[in-house]
């Protein structure tokens, strides 16, 4: 659904996107990790037609972003980093005026825009100015502007960011919902969000693509090992615990274990085993034939947190590197505030 090749995007002094490739299956929900200053909204931007690529290619739904930017954009929806706000418009105006600006007209707009105003939770803002909205409900109206026209692909730029946690949990929901039918690219700070939101990741670092991978693969590949958790009791008496790594280590296969918890009824040891080496039938047998009970065995996974640091560095402040100049002199596209635009 979306093909991204050699993308690159160069301002005067910075080159904020440089030479990234990856592509993303219709109905795939992304998640689009960079530290600050990554590139993500570059990219976004270039994805969405609002400023051309200075190389490279990306198409949407086979129509390229550059040659047919008008087929692109009636198949995306785009919810900005700063959501397009025209202050002395009511939010009902304003879906209304970007539903017609995608090409909606009569009872079909209606229809969504009440479809957009209850799925985003703004039904109660209706008719208030958006310049007296606050940053969360400001955030909601500009959900509800990108998926006004239902588009194939959405591509939302930090979609929680100030919203409030009920409304968190709400938005995730509502982009979990839209996914199968929509393919959805998302950048977010907060991990856990796309643990729990996305299938596939994209990690880019000072412009560069330094991940793409499912969720479960990235924590596979970044440790390079398997890792379980092994929770040990004795079955009478007290367990040494020293006796039970010494039985642990010796199964082959297994390369390290290390006692992680005592809890009251058992103790946890972390246990790491070459990739590829399934030991955890040995492990099971060695436990239960030594007279212990097996509480529980799990794999551990590393967090997306962990592996994000590791992948982009953890001097996240770097990023926000070289360009603290105001960058090159906005082209005449790129001078236009970030807001929808006419299809046809
Ligand atoms: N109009 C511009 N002119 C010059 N440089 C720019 C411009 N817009 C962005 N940059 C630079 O391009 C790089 C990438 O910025 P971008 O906004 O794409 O990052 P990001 O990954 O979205 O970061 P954040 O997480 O902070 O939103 C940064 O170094 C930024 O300073
Ligand atoms: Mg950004």
């Amino acid at each position: 659904m979306i093909t991204v090749t050699d993308l690159t995007k160069r301002y005067a002094r910075t080159t904020a996107v440089d030479h990234i490739s990856f592509s993303v299956s219709k109905g795939q929900i992304v998640g689009f990790l960079g530290p600050n200053g990554a590139g993500k909204t570059t990219t976004m931007r270039m994805l969405t037609c609002f400023f051309p690529p200075t190389s490279g290619k990306a198409t949407v739904a086979g129509f390229d972003v550059f040659e047919h930017p008008l087929e692109v954009k009636k198949r995306i929806g785009y919810l900005p980093e700063a959501p397009p706000l025209y202050i002395e418009m009511e939010t009902i105006e304003y879906l209304r005026f970007v539903g017609r600006l995608k090409g909606l007209a009569g009872a079909d707009l209606e229809k969504r825009v009440d479809y957009v105003c209850d799925r985003c939770a703004i039904a109660d803002v209706k008719n208030k100015l958006l310049g007296k909205l606050s940053k969360g409900y400001r955030q909601r109206v500009g959900l509800a502007q990108a998926i006004i026209h239902n588009p194939d692909v959405l591509i939302l730029d930090e979609p929680t960011a100030g919203l409030d946690p009920k409304q968190i949990i709400e938005t995730r929901e509502l982009i979990r919902s839209l996914a199968g039918d929509h393919t959805i690219i998302l950048s977010t700070h907060i991990l856990p969000e796309v643990e729990q939101t996305c299938e596939q990741v994209i990690i880019i670092d000072k412009g560069k693509l330094v991940a793409t991978d499912s969720v479960q693969n990235l924590q596979a590949r970044a440790r390079g090992v398997e890792s379980m958790l092994v929770e040990v009791a004795p079955r009478t008496g007290n367990l040494v615990t020293v006796v039970v790594q010494q039985r642990l280590a010796k199964i082959a296969g297994v390369s390290s274990v290390v006692l992680k918890e005592e809890r009251g009824r058992g103790s946890v040891f972390e246990v790491e085993s070459d990739q590829g080496k399934l030991v955890r039938g040995d492990l099971a047998r060695a436990i239960v034939e030594s007279g212990w009970d097996l509480n529980e065995l799990r794999p551990s996974a590393m967090s997306l947190e962990e592996i994000f640091l590791e992948l982009t560095g953890s001097d996240a402040a770097a990023a926000e590197r070289k360009s603290d100049q105001p960058g090159e002199p906005a082209t005449s596209k790129d001078a236009k505030p970030e807001a929808p635009e006419a299809e046809a």
